[in-house]
């Protein structure tokens, strides 16, 4: 079936915002039993970002928030929508994406804006998903403007002691965003995308917040209430097939072949499942840039930071086509293909 687009669809400007305090695997090393060569060898991380005292996934989205807006040139009465993609909503309500926007109404250089705003919980799999529905929304003809930020601070969320080094090591905060818009050209826009989950596979990759959260069956390595729970094992098994699985469907849904796609901005989850889909698939690492080294995973936030980081290198140009992939806790996954 061919779909007729009123108008096409483009990325209009991308930031992100990292917190400065830098933990590199030496400053873990002083803290819990493990190692630089342990973390190296099986993550591929050697520092991540942690957020600094009252530094959280507002402030971090505000950055990166005004930063769209200003590289965008637009004013905040001309956005349309903001999506938030995070796991670390401040509360259950009200969204945290509208408190960024009265943040936004109270800061001099911007102003109150009336559009709509909520936050999507995708772990990892965030903001892709987030892309996806604000492309989609602008085919409809009715938006102009949509922001989609990832964001993450994760290391809330992580035990900083020898019986937390399963997930402290691997994780890091940060945000990242970009301004989707309406285009005059009829061919920008979304070649292909996928959204899916499987949630009976929910309890690899939690955070239990209640005693009743924690399911019998699953998971359990104790970690105290309000602390991310994650089978290791369980989720790199998933994750190699799946993200190789995930791009082939999308280069067929878009009748393409693996050389015909510029870039392929992978989550960053770790650096041995992106070297198996890297070289499944034949693609030269120049496109498939990787940032895990220096970030960790930021879960929602991975995608949007390392997209900006290619752009603002120059390294990816209008007229490309660039694959969005992720997958995270939920289970979910997701790609989007896009024509700049
Ligand atoms: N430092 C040193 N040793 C550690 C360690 C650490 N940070 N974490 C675990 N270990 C130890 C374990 O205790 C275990 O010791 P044992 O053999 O004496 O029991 C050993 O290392 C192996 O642990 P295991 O969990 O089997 O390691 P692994 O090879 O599966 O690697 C992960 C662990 C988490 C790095 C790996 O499973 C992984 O990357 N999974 C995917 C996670 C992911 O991507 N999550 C995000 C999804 S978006």
């Amino acid at each position: 079936m061919t779909v007729i687009k009123p108008h096409g669809v483009t990325i209009k400007a991308t930031a992100h915002y990292l917190p400065e305090r830098v933990v590199t695997n030496a400053d873990l090393e002083k803290i819990m039993d493990t190692s630089d060569e342990w973390i190296v060898q099986r993550t591929g991380v050697r520092a991540r970002h942690f957020c600094a005292e009252g530094e959280s996934t507002r402030e971090m989205s505000f950055s990166v928030l005004k930063d769209l807006l200003r590289n965008a040139n637009i004013k905040p009465d001309e956005l349309d929508l903001f999506i938030l993609a995070t796991v670390g909503a401040h509360m259950t309500c009200p969204s945290t994406a509208c408190q960024i926007l009265g943040d936004l109404a109270d800061d001099p250089e911007f102003g109150h804006t009336n559009a709509g705003a909520f936050d999507i919980t995708v772990a990892c799999s965030g903001f892709t998903y987030g892309l996806n529905m604000a492309h989609d929304l602008m085919a409809s003809g009715q938006y102009r403007n949509i922001a989609v930020i990832g964001a993450e601070h994760l290391s809330q969320y992580v035990e900083m002691t020898t019986r937390g080094r399963g997930t402290a090591v691997i994780f890091g905060d940060g945000a990242g965003g970009a301004i989707v818009s309406r285009s005059d050209n009829h061919d920008h826009g979304i070649l292909a995308q996928m959204m899916r989950s499987d949630g009976a596979k929910w309890g690899e990759l939690y955070i239990p917040e209640k005693a009743r959260d924690i399911p019998e069956q699953t998971h359990n390595d104790e970690m105290p209430l309000g602390l991310m729970r994650m089978n290791g094992r369980a989720i790199f098994k998933f994750a190699v097939g799946t993200f190789g699985d995930l791009i082939q469907q999308t280069l067929d849904k878009a009748d393409l072949s693996p050389a015909d796609v510029d870039h392929y901005i992978c989550h960053q989850s770790n650096v041995r499942i992106l070297e198996a889909c890297r070289e499944r698939f034949g693609i030269p690492q120049e496109k498939m840039p990787i940032n895990i080294d220096r970030l960790g995973n930021t879960s929602a936030a991975s995608v949007p930071i390392l997209f900006d980081e290619q752009v603002k290198a120059g390294r990816i140009k209008p007229g490309q086509k660039v694959m969005f992939v992720a997958f995270g806790a939920g289970l979910t996954w997701t790609s989007s293909l896009w024509q700049l």
